[in-house]
């Protein structure tokens, strides 16, 4: 779900031999913070906000030799020919399936930007008809709907929810490859079209795509699924617009990208750049032309490229996958590995990744923070504010897994205590050791370990055992 450049740093870390780095293993951010940016600099006058320092957990130990074996094992046995959705897009791999389904490609928001949204009606198991409950799935951070389909067979999560009877929508966030159009930027040439993060797709991206689904369906309540960025889309719109609660019948937050202080993911390299005075900032926001292009087949070292031969796919781009999102060799299916990488690598704002990253030092979820006097400005203070979470009222369900490293466990608990007691109606600890970030889309038994625990939920509500 991030981009191609960090891709391409994990690999070449990885050639270079620093496996232990790309495992998790020895990979301690503060000690190469330290060496890069020396103490003085966190502490002197560029420091615009106050920085929290955390201890970082220490990542799960990785029994690197033996999973490596199994790799092995597993891509020779049958990992010869590509997994059969590889180079399909989201729609094409729901055709594929039969699901029947409708694309929604001219969804405006008001600012402006133009949004694509999948929506499956039903399949054999289960027809389309009129009044099925609807459940919208928001996608994670530099990916974009294609997360939800990347397992094999009836795996997936939004399968399982439409063969249960649901209708399952999936949203594209703006800036994602289904949804470049804008009414009067043009994405590829204007930067203004790339100043946004996840607060501008929470304030207007979110809201439109409620008013497709109840215009469509007629459906005024939603269920919400968001993985990672997704939760943090949720928790802005509850906040922002606490209207909407009352269209919201339950939200499901797996790994929710809010509090993320102790996040000891490879991400948290880009804190020096929030160092960079501001004016260098938007100089290196020009250079990358606002944004982080996703992964393009013919990139120099694209996955596509790097993940054909075996020992490539056991060494390297498995160990990108651990290396960005935490350690999990027993849940990753080796062969779907070229696969998955071709698909979590989509474009998003470099303003985006900044955000996030301001969320990581500050050990805040607040608003984008514009330098002191834009902020004064704009919010009336110095210091960006905080976003009103005790205003989020539908009832919440938050997933955790122990060995994610984007957002460890104690920064979800952060979460869960910043929301108030009778929202969070669950929150459950994934019971899997290894359970990493992108697990929650591509682990093997992600459907016993997660998506059947939130259909039972989601049939308690349909049968009125839950309000
Ligand atoms: C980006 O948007 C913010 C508000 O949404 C605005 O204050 C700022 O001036 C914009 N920046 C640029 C470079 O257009
Ligand atoms: C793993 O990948 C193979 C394809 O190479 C597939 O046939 C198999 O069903 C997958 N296993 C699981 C548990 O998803
Ligand atoms: C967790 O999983 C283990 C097996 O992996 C099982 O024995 C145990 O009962 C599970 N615990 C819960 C609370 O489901």
């Amino acid at each position: 779900m991030f981009t191609l450049i960090s891709f391409q740093l994990a690999a070449l870390l990885s050639f270079i031999g620093i496996r232990q780095f790309c495992a998790g293993q020895l990979f301690n951010i503060n000690s190469v913070l330290n060496e890069l940016f020396p103490e003085d600099i966190y502490q002197g006058q560029r420091s615009r906000s106050p920085i929290c320092v955390h201890d970082i957990p220490s990542p799960i130990h990785f029994e690197e030799e033996s999973e490596r074996m199994n790799c092995y094992q597993e891509v020779s046995q049958r990992g010869r020919s590509p997994h059969p959705d590889q180079n399909k897009r989201t729609n094409e791999v729901l055709a594929a399936y039969d699901y029947d389904m409708v694309t929604y490609d001219n969804v405006i928001t008001k600012d402006g930007y133009t949004l694509t949204l999948f929506r499956i009606r039903g399949n054999k198991k289960s027809p389309p008809k009129i009044g099925k409950p609807v459940v919208l799935l928001f996608h994670g951070l530099g990916t974009a709907s294609d997360q939800w389909v990347l397992q094999y067979g009836d795996r997936n999560l939004a399968f399982k929810l439409a063969d249960a009877g649901y209708e399952v929508w999936l949203a594209n966030a703006r800036g994602t490859d289904y949804s470049r159009q804008h009414t009067k930027l043009n994405a590829e040439r204007d930067i203004e079209y790339w100043n946004f993060s996840f607060h501008e797709i929470a304030l207007y991206d979110f809201p439109a795509i409620l008013d497709v689904i109840s215009s469509e369906t007629g459906e005024e309540n939603i269920y919400f699924i968001g993985h990672s960025m997704g939760g943090a889309v949720y928790a802005i719109a509850l906040a922002e617009m606490p209207e909407l609660n009352q269209r919201v019948r339950a939200g499901f937050l797996l790994a929710p990208a809010i509090f993320l202080g102790h996040s000891y993911s490879p991400y948290r390299i880009l804190q020096p750049i929030l160092e960079l005075p501001l004016q260098m900032q938007a100089m290196i926001n020009r250079a990358l032309r606002g944004r982080l292009e996703g992964s393009n087949p013919t990139a120099f070292l694209s996955p596509a490229q790097l993940c054909t031969p075996t020992a490539m796919r056991c060494d390297l781009c498995g160990n990108a996958i651990f290396f960005l999102y935490g350690y999990d060799g027993r849940q990753l299916n080796f062969t779907n590995v070229p696969n998955i990488l071709s698909k979590i690598f989509n474009t998003h704002s470099f303003k985006t990744l900044l955000h996030f990253g301001q969320n990581f030092r500050s050990c805040l979820f607040r608003k984008y923070d514009y330098g002191r006097r834009a902020n004064l400005k704009m919010y009336g203070q110095v210091q960006p504010p905080s976003y009103s979470l005790h205003k989020i009222v539908a009832p919440t369900y938050i997933y955790y897994g122990d060995s994610d490293n984007f957002v460890p466990p104690i920064d979800v608990a952060t979460t869960r205590d910043a929301l108030p007691p009778e929202t969070v109606q669950g929150y459950s600890r994934v019971n899997w050791t290894l359970f990493n970030h992108v697990d929650f889309m591509v682990a093997k038994d992600a459907d016993v370990l997660v998506y059947n625990g939130i259909l039972e939920i989601l049939e308690d509500y349909k049968f009125g055992r839950r309000k």
